[in-house]
């Protein structure tokens, strides 16, 4: 396993594999790897002859100062991981080598930046597009691997890989979840026992939207009061959002006629969770 620290090591690392025709795949992540890392890792190790992962915890992403304290750094862990998954080579640049000072240039994808979790993590979107562009240009791979529990932020990626013309395929992949549903995070360690019991009613709201899409119902806000009953179960809940949305614009729906994505986000003491599941379509590739 090589290990890049900085910028130009990962390009000529990238640049070599290219070159001696190499298929290459490149996972992003912020470290703190789990079984959903580990699927996008084993489907880039199934596609591409190399494969890259990054771990950087991008500080432009987090809106909340406390949040990016508490974010959960394994190192020794995630390379284990990432050993254990076959990649070929890690990307781990400090801060610093990623943003020298006076880095001003922002990357926004305007529209699909700004519902849903947008409205409660100003500039987190326009983060996420700015390091994945950077990445994009310091590890120049053929294709990306990118989780759907994410769906906002996938979305956000292609359109900016579409909108600039970046020579690089996105693949999507399904969320995996814990065997009571609960969708995988690195923020999951951060619930108390309690919490975590509580979780579960995140994806079982969800569940709940997909069981009655299929039985037929297509009116979405008797669908929400039904969902919004669950939560009953689970006094420590502070639902952020729940919402219905078209797959493709994320603009607000209110009957379930197209491909829909419905998303939700939920504080349990302070960790916020976010979920999604996509109706009318398999959102896969
Ligand atoms: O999904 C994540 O882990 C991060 O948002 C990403 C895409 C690695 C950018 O920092």
């Amino acid at each position: 396993l090589q290990v890049w620290k900085t910028p130009a090591e990962a390009l000529a690392g990238v640049d070599a594999h290219r070159r001696a025709g190499r298929r290459v795949g490149l996972v992003p992540t912020m470290g703190n790897l789990h079984a959903g890392h580990r699927s996008l890792l084993e489907r880039a190790r199934a596609e591409c002859a190399a494969v890259v992962a990054t771990l950087f915890v991008n500080p432009l992403q987090f809106d909340n100062p406390e949040d990016l304290a508490k974010y959960p750094r394994t190192e020794a862990e995630d390379l284990e991981m990432c050993r254990q998954a076959g990649v070929d080579a890690v990307f781990m640049p400090s801060v610093a080598a990623m943003y020298p000072p006076n880095s001003t240039t922002i990357v926004e994808v305007r529209g699909v930046q700004d519902p849903l979790c947008g409205r409660s993590r100003p500039g987190h979107f326009a983060g996420v597009a700015t390091v994945v562009a950077k990445l994009f240009h310091i590890a120049p791979a053929d294709v990306a691997y990118f989780g759907l529990k994410d769906y906002q932020q996938s979305l956000l990626i292609r359109r900016m890989v579409r909108d600039l013309n970046f020579p690089i395929a996105v693949r999507l992949c399904p969320t995996v979840r814990e065997p009571d549903g609960l969708a995988m995070s690195s923020r999951n360690s951060r619930l108390t026992p309690a919490h975590r019991a509580q979780a579960v009613v995140i994806s079982r709201m969800l569940r709940l939207a997909e069981a009655r899409f299929v039985a037929g119902e297509r009116a979405v806000e008797p669908l929400k009061t039904r969902m919004r009953a669950l939560l009953a179960d689970a006094p420590a809940a502070e639902l952020d959002y729940l919402e219905f949305a078209h797959a493709d614009t994320l603009e607000a729906v209110e009957r379930l006629d197209g491909p829909t994505v419905v998303a939700a986000a939920c504080r349990f003491g302070g960790v916020r969770l976010i979920d999604n599941v996509l109706l009318g379509l398999s959102g896969e590739d």
